[in-house]
C-alpha cells in the first residue's frame, strides 16, 4: 500500500503530524518538492521536532527516508537537521537517502531571495527568503545549475561555481549595487557538504522502484499546499514547485498509479504566510482568536499566519486537482469556544456566483464569500480518541466539510500530539 500526502490549503495544515502517525505502516517515507522552505512538526510527548528537509518519517526506527530528485537541498541545513537528529541519538546513516540529482540551493540563491523581495517592496511575495525561487529558476535555465552529484567532483564543481558566480555577481552589481560573492568561501563549503553528505547520495529513483517492486510500503510527503503550486496555484504568491499532488510523479520517478491512497491534509479553518489573495481572511479579532489558539506562527520563520474560516472551493479545487480520496482534518480542537462558525461554500466574483475555484489571483483578490454557518460548541476536544465522543456541533463540522468537499474525513486532529488523533 502507498500513499501520499499533501497539503490542500496554502501550507502548514499537519502534514508532519499526519505522516508520522501514518508512517508507523510504511516502509519508506519521501520527500519529493520544495526545500528548506518548509517546516513540518512532529510532536512526540514533550518532544518537538521542525524538520525541513528531512522527510517526517525519521522519527521512526526502521524507516527509509528518502529526499527525492524534486527537492531543492539546502545542504548546510540538511547536515544541520542530520547532525541535530544525531544528538537525540537518532542515527541516519544507512537510512537516509538523497538525490544525486536533487538540485542545490546555494548561498547566492538565498541572497538573490532577499534581493528580488527587497526591491519589489510592498509587492513582495513575502518568500521565506530560502533561496527557493532562485534555485528552481536556475534548474529549469539549466546553464548556471548546481545538482547534489556535483558536490562530489571537486574539480568540475570548481569549473561550474567560476563560470554561475562571476554570472551572478554581475546580476547583483547590475540590479541590486550589490557586494560581490566570494567563489573561494561557497567553493569550501561545496566541498565540505559534499564529503558530509557522500555516504547518502545514490540513484533515489532506481531504490524506490525496486522498494516497490519488493512489496515495501512507501509513503509520499508533500510539502507546502496545493494553493501554492507553481502552475495550479495563486499564482505569483506561490512557491516555485509543484507543490499539489500532481508534483510527487515528477519529483521522484514514482507514476501516480502506483500510488493506492491520495490524503488531502486540510485545517479545520484556513491559513497563509505570505501575500496573496485569501478570500476568507479574518483580519479582525476571530482570526486573532484562531491564531493564539491554534498557535499560528511559522514554524520556519517565526511570521504570523493570516487565519480565516475553512474555504471548501478552495479545498474541493485542490482535492480534484490532486485526485484526494480521503481528507484528514486537523485543528479541530483549535475551534473550541466559538458560537458558531463559518464555511465557504461559494464565491461571488463580479456579481457572478462561482464555486470552482479560479487559479487566477486577480479574480480571488474580487471574491466575496458565501457562508454556510454552523453552530459552535465550547467542549475541549484535546483528549477525545473517538469520534462518537465529540460534541454533536463538532461532529455535525466535520460532515459539513465532507459534504462541501464531497470527500471523506478519516483522520482527525484534536492536537499536536501523535495520540491526539481519532481515526474513522
Ligand atoms: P506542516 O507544514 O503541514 O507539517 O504543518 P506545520 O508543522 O508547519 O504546522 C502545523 C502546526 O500545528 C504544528 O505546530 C503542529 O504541531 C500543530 N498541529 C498539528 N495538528 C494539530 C491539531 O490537530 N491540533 C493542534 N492544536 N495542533 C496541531
Ligand atoms: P510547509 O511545507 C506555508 C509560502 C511563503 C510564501 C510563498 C513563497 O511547511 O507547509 P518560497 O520561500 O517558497 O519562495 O515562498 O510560499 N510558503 C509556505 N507557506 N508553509 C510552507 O511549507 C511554505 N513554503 C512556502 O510563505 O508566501
Ligand atoms: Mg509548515
Amino acid at each position: 500500500m502507498n500513499s501520499c500526502v499533501t497539503g490542500l490549503q496554502w501550507g502548514d495544515e499537519g502534514k508532519g503530524k499526519v505522516v508520522d502517525v501514518l508512517a508507523e505502516q510504511s516502509d519508506v517515507v519521501v520527500r519529493y518538492a520544495g526545500g528548506a522552505n518548509a517546516g513540518h512538526t512532529v510532536v512526540i510527548e514533550d518532544n518537538k521536532f521542525s524538520l525541513h528537509l528531512l522527510p517526517s518519517g525519521v522519527v521512526r526506527s526502521g524507516i527509509t527516508c528518502v529526499i527525492a530528485n524534486g527537492v531543492v537541498l539546502d545542504a548546510g541545513e540538511v547536515i544541520e537537521e542530520i547532525e541535530k537528529l544525531k544528538k537525540e541519538n537518532i542515527d541516519l546513516v544507512g537510512r537516509l537517502l538523497i538525490s544525486e540529482n536533487a538540485h542545490v540551493v546555494m548561498d547566492y540563491h538565498k541572497l538573490e531571495d532577499q534581493l528580488r523581495e527587497n526591491a519589489l517592496g510592498k509587492n513582495k511575495i513575502g518568500t521565506t527568503i530560502r533561496g527557493i525561487g532562485p534555485c528552481y529558476a536556475d534548474k529549469i535555465g539549466r546553464s548556471y545549475a548546481i545538482r547534489v552529484s556535483d558536490l562530489l567532483y571537486p574539480d568540475k564543481l570548481k569549473e561550474k561555481l567560476d563560470k554561475i558566480i562571476a554570472y551572478k555577481n554581475k546580476m547583483f552589481a547590475g540590479l541590486y549595487s550589490a557586494e560581490p560573492i566570494d567563489t573561494g568561501k561557497i567553493y569550501q563549503s561545496c566541498l565540505e557538504h559534499g564529503k558530509k553528505l557522500k555516504p547518502f547520495i545514490t540513484d533515489t529513483t532506481e531504490f524506490l522502484h525496486s522498494a516497490i517492486d519488493s512489496g515495501k510500503s512507501v509513503l509520499f510527503e508533500g510539502a507546502q499546499g496545493a494553493l501554492l503550486d507553481i502552475d495550479h496555484g495563486t499564482f505569483p504568491f506561490v512557491t516555485s514547485s509543484n507543490a499539489s499532488s500532481l508534483g510527487m510523479s515528477s519529483g521522484c520517478g514514482v507514476p501516480a498509479r502506483y500510488v493506492d491512497k491520495f490524503i488531502g491534509v486540510v485545517k479545520a479553518y484556513t491559513t497563509r504566510v505570505g501575500g496573496g489573495p485569501f478570500p476568507t481572511e479574518q483580519d479582525n479579532e476571530i482570526g486573532q482568536r484562531i491564531r493564539e489558539r491554534g498557535n499560528e506562527y511559522g514554524t520556519t520563520t517565526g511570521r504570523p499566519r493570516r487565519c480565516g474560516w475553512f474555504d471548501a472551493v478552495a479545498a474541493s479545487y485542490s482535492a480534484r486537482i490532486g485526485s484526494i480520496d480521503e481528507i484528514a482534518l486537523l485543528h479541530l480542537d483549535t475551534l473550541s469556544g466559538f458560537e458558531e462558525l463559518k464555511i465557504c461554500t461559494a464565491y461571488e466574483i463580479d456579481g457572478k456566483r462561482v464555486e470552482f475555484f479560479p487559479a487566477n489571483s486577480e479574480k480571488l483578490f474580487r471574491a466575496k464569500c458565501v457562508y454556510k454557518t454552523v453552530e459552535g460548541w465550547s467542549d475541549d476536544l484535546t483528549n477525545i480518541t473517538n469520534f462518537e465522543d465529540l460534541p454533536k456541533q463538532a461532529k455535525n463540522y466535520v460532515k459539513t466539510v465532507e459534504q462541501a468537499t464531497s470527500r471523506p474525513v478519516k483522520i482527525i486532529g484534536v492536537g499536536p500530539g501523535r495520540e491526539q488523533t481519532i481515526y474513522r
